[in-house]
């Protein structure tokens, strides 16, 4: 491929980032690196460009984009007005894996929002995606870079393998450090609501705000009911095998043996490491283990506490049962 520019994730190559924002600025897609997972970013205030994200992903119109800010100032030129739980969390968290829902400005076009009356605003801290903010010098619209419904991409090779050259450019600067996406928060609820575990835990958020509530299983019954529950749907994150989800090992190792015996072909995840290493490596290990042809792949669920819940989630997903974390 052609349309891959590798640039160094610490201190990126100042041509190849004007590159990119002149791609952007001419209306073009350019997938980027954040700290959490490859987005596909598109200028969020130019409509024509916002609509090929959504062709490029196959993704439905009801699903709202997260939009990327270079800092706070930025922020505030998009929302309808000022809150202090925003001003306190964005000075806590941000830059950072933590988007905000806050009411939008009228200036963000529909197709951003899937006609809601909010806008879910991100401040990155990866070196690529900030120095593309800010040479771009406009908010990026960015969803994760994959196909709809597929695992999110921690690596180029995923980007290319979903979007191939149905992205105009594609920055390079290797593995994701995280590898699970930011946090999405919803400010316009009280207390606010964690809609998507992510990179900020909710105990993280509950230090600061008091109260924190899971809005997961109201979003999977919104889901059920065909109604727009963002990033939400049932099957998500999933690789083309079928996932099983077992709390101990014991129990996955019987399972995995017993399909071993009905000579089935099982990929079982790899999770006897740190919660950061699990994060960093599940989608990857998800789409390898489908790319080596298994039917069937084992996980065993982390337990609900920090990066955990989100791990839980995004594994719950893969195995279509929406996310009881
Ligand atoms: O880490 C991340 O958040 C990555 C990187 C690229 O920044 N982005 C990402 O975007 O994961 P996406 O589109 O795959 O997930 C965004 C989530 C979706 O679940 C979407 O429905 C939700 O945020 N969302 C966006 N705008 C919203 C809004 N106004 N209200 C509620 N949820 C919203
Ligand atoms: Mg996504």
């Amino acid at each position: 491929m052609n349309n891959i520019l590798k640039v160094d994730p610490k201190s990126p190559d100042r041509r190849a980032i004007k590159r990119a924002a002149e791609t952007l600025r001419a209306g073009g897609l350019v997938a980027f690196p954040t700290e959490t997972v490859y987005g596909l970013g598109a200028l969020a205030l130019d409509p024509q460009a916002i609509r090929k994200i959504f062709t490029a992903k196959d993704r439905p119109d009801w699903d709202p984009l997260i939009v990327h800010v270079r800092d706070l100032a930025m922020a505030h030129t998009l929302m309808k007005r000022l809150l202090p739980q925003f001003e306190l969390l964005a000075s806590r968290f941000w830059p950072g894996p933590l988007t905000l829902v806050v009411e939008k400005n009228a200036q963000i076009p529909n197709e951003v929002t899937a006609r809601r009356a909010t806008v879910a605003l991100r401040m990155p801290w990866h070196p690529v995606a900030a120095a593309l903010l800010e040479v771009t010098d406009a908010p990026i619209a960015a969803p994760s870079a994959n196909r709809f419904g597929r695992p999110s991409p921690t690596r180029v090779e995923h980007v290319a393998e979903d979007l191939g050259d149905r992205v105009d450019l594609i920055l390079d600067a290797g593995p994701t450090p995280m590898g699970v996406e930011s946090t999405v928060l919803d400010l316009t609820q009280s207390p606010p609501a964690i809609l998507r575990p992510g990179g900020v835990s909710r105990e993280q958020l509950e230090k600061v705000l008091g109260a924190v509530r899971l809005a997961t299983g109201v979003a999977d019954e919104a889901a059920r009911a065909g109604l727009a529950a963002p990033g939400m749907t049932l099957k998500h994150y999933a690789p083309r095998a079928l996932v099983e989800l077992f709390e101990n090992m014991e129990e996955l190792q019987t399972r995995a043996a017993k399909l071993r015996d009905e000579g089935k072909r099982v990929g079982v995840l790899d999770s006897a490491t740190t919660i950061e290493r699990l994060a960093q490596t599940v989608f990857a290990q998800l789409r390898d283990l489908d790319a080596q042809g298994v039917e069937t792949i084992l996980c065993q669920l982390p337990a609900p506490q920090g990066l955990g819940l989100a791990v839980r989630d995004r594994l719950l997903r893969a195995a279509g049962k929406g996310s009881q974390t």
